[in-house]
């Protein structure tokens, strides 16, 4: 089991959502963080690790930056390297996403998509993984999504953006398996968070009915456990589990994209779904 007293943890979109629960759970595990968040959230931010450090007596220091930028993930690096203090764990959390038609969203949110989902997550991977194989201990949890799994009509470039993370996760830690660091990932299904919350997001879409949604909180603490425990790919739920792990391996790639179409569309009102996002 992973003791996570007293180690320094980087978080990123810690200011919101599933990375602000995840916060609170390495901090009440008496880890130090490093929490990142995008600069319109700043206040946000200090608010959050004021309270983050006087409920659980922990340190913390903040790190607004454009993780959209080109130069957003070196100059977090640069930033948290100059503190003096290394890192034992990198949470890749901050996220977008946009949903409708590939052909009809706007291609710049696209393309802002694949620079935090994809470019920010691979650039922070690189450029502290060295350190951490140098000291041969450390951990990199990357948030991906059950969405990695099989192809996700009407948030197409979103889910591809989490297929390459999980890809890239799985991939680099085989290569540095010797080196002692994991590489773990949190799949979660959908959860109610401010990103269902953005423009063009469905109040209620098909899949709720077959999988609810999650709480950020739930999310967090499942993952978390999950990570002290070592397992390098965790998707919370054992529903969720069994249809991202197992049906979509022994199903036709075909028949997949036809129900993914479908479950992922908007869901009209009706009685019978209880799951709406607030
Ligand atoms: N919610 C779900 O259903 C769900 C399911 C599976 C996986 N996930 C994944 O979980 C992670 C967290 O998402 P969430 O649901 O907690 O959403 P969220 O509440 O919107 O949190 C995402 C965080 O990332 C930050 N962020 C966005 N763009 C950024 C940028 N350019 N630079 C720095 N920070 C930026 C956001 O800041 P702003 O608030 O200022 O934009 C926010 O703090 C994401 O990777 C997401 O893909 C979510």
């Amino acid at each position: 089991m992973l003791i996570l007293k007293g180690k320094n943890v980087l978080i990123t979109g810690a200011a919101s959502g599933i990375g602000k629960a995840l916060a609170e759970c390495f901090a009440r595990e008496g880890s130090n963080l490093f929490l990142g968040s995008h600069p319109r959230e700043d206040d946000q931010l200090c608010r959050w690790a004021d309270y983050l450090e006087h409920q659980y007596h922990i340190k913390t220091k903040k790190f607004p930056v454009d993780l959209a930028l080109d130069s957003g993930p070196e100059l977090l690096h640069k930033q948290v390297v100059q503190t003096g203090e290394g890192i034992d764990i990198l949470v890749n959390n901050a996220g977008v996403m946009l949903y409708g038609g590939f052909a009809e969203l706007p291609l710049d949110g696209q393309i802002e998509m694949i620079s935090v989902n994809v470019i920010a997550y691979a650039k922070l991977m690189r450029l502290f993984l060295p350190d951490l194989m140098k000291r041969k201990s450390g951990r990199v949890l990357n948030v991906v999504s059950a969405s990695a799994f099989q192809p996700s009509a009407h948030h197409a470039v979103y889910g591809a953006t989490k297929a390459f993370v999980q890809s890239l996760s799985e991939a680099v830690g085989q290569e540095i398996k010797s080196s002692g660091i994991k590489i773990c990932t949190l799949n979660p299904s959908y959860t109610d968070t401010p990103m269902l919350r953005g423009k063009g997001f469905p109040k209620k879409l098909w899949w709720f009915f077959i999988s609810g949604l999650s709480s950020p909180e739930d999310i967090a603490r499942k993952g978390v456990n999950a990570f002290k425990r070592g397992k390098l790919i965790y998707i919370p739920g054992f529903q969720n589990w069994f249809i991202h792990a197992v049906l979509t391996r022994v199903m036709p790639r075909r028949l997949m994209g036809y129900i993914s179409y479908w479950v992922l569309k908007e869901k009209m009102e009706s009685k019978a779904s209880k799951a709406t996002i607030k």
